[in-house]
């Protein structure tokens, strides 16, 4: 740590900087201190919003600031691998976007190089801490469900009226699973998913079956979606999860951000939990209710912003390197994910059911 601060250096200034640098802002012991991206201009416009960080022209530069404890890595996914190595091995502590990497092998590459340097590689998947989550987690670790059986989520993307104009730059690199390792909607976003998946439940994913469609949007432009995958859980106990992306494009999602919406049911041996949003705000209902005992409490005043899933998140990089803790999730949490993600993504391609433990031992 540099002073009394941790000096943080942003890669990438695109989309999600504008949320990710929430918990930097707020945090006392944090400072965002420079930023580089290929397009400068973006870059000084997040130095100025940011108060005044240092603006350089690419990667190395900002490594050689003698200032920058850590970085945040918010490049395309192709790049995660170079850019939190180059980051560990010039002594800064990481925080790399999820999906952390493209390939099982890669983020194992990358764990060693944090291993044996001694800087910390933490991945960032939001939905993790956002609050409604949180609660769900809460209620179910105390008990309030019995026992967790199952566990299903649903997204619905809808027509881009509402919330962000989303640039080109931003969705062809998505677009592309050479750059994106995956579909944008079930390897993107679908980590958020399957994180959440494993999330409220006692036991690691077994095996996975997914039917995932492509739907052609337009030349060279496609994306997966509609899909539907489902899974059982490791253990004694019979517990299984399902996930549905459904592409409603004619239906306005209310959102101030991307125009889709999360929802959670998860039942447990005594009772029923539901997550209604994340990150939209497509029901117009508490964030969480809870059935027990013929009884519904309705949790009406959770905060529920999308954004403030990652100030918390933020908040828990800086909390961590302060404390010389392990943050929420490291390498080994992130595999797990990964590998849940790719099963995924193989079972569609072969048609056929997927053992996690294909792709992690093999
Ligand atoms: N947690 C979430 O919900 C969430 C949401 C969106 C994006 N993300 C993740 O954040 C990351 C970035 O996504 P985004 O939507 O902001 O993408 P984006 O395309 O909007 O921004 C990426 C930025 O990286 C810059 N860049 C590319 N190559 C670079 C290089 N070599 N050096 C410096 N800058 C470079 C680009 O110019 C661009 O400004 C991805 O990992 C993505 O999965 C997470």
């Amino acid at each position: 740590m540099t002073g009394e601060r941790i000096g943080i250096g942003f890669v990438g200034c695109g989309r999600i900087s504008d949320l990710q640098c929430l918990g930097y802002i707020d945090h006392p012991r944090a400072e965002i201190r420079a930023v580089c991206d290929l397009d400068e201009a973006r870059a000084r416009a997040s130095a100025e919003r940011w108060g005044g960080a240092r603006v350089y022209g690419d990667l190395a530069a900002l490594l050689d600031d003698p200032e920058i404890d850590a970085v945040e890595i918010l490049t395309p996914h192709h790049l995660h691998e170079e850019h939190a190595t180059a980051a560990l091995e010039a002594g800064k502590h990481v925080s790399l976007q999820k999906p952390p990497t493209p390939t099982l092998e890669a983020l194992a590459r990358l764990a060693r190089v944090s291993e044996r340097t001694g800087f910390t590689l933490r991945v960032f998947e939001n939905f993790m801490f956002y609050p409604p989550h949180l609660k769900a987690k809460e209620l179910i670790d105390a008990g309030a469900i019995g026992e967790p059986l199952s566990l299903r989520a649903k997204t619905a993307s809808g027509r881009l009226t509402d919330g962000w104009a989303l640039t080109p730059q931003t969705q062809a690199w998505r677009m592309n699973t050479d750059t994106c390792g995956g579909g944008a909607t079930t390897f993107d976003h679908g980590y958020h998913c399957f994180n959440m998946g494993r999330f409220f439940m006692p036991e690691e994913v077994e095996r996975v079956h997914a039917f995932i469609h492509w739907t052609e949007l337009g030349p060279n432009e496609r994306i997966d979606g509609p899909a539907l995958i489902s899974w059982k859980y490791a253990g004694a106990v019979p517990r299984y999860g399902s996930w549905e992306v459904i592409a409603s494009l004619g239906m306005r999602v209310r959102s101030s951000y991307y125009a889709s919406d999360d929802r959670l049911e998860i039942h447990g041996s005594e009772g029923v939990l539901w997550v209604n949003r994340c990150t939209g705000k497509l029901l117009d209902e508490p964030s969480v209710v809870l059935y027990r005992d013929g009884e519904t409490r309705a949790f009406h005043d959770l905060e529920c912003d999308w954004a403030e899933s990652f100030r918390l998140g933020g908040i828990d990089f800086i909390d961590a390197l302060c404390e010389g803790r392990v943050p929420a999730q490291d390498a080994q949490s992130a595999r797990h994910t990964l590998a849940f993600a790719l099963a995924a993504a193989r079972s569609a391609d072969e048609g056929r059911e997927v053992a996690i433990a294909e792709l992690e031992d093999g």
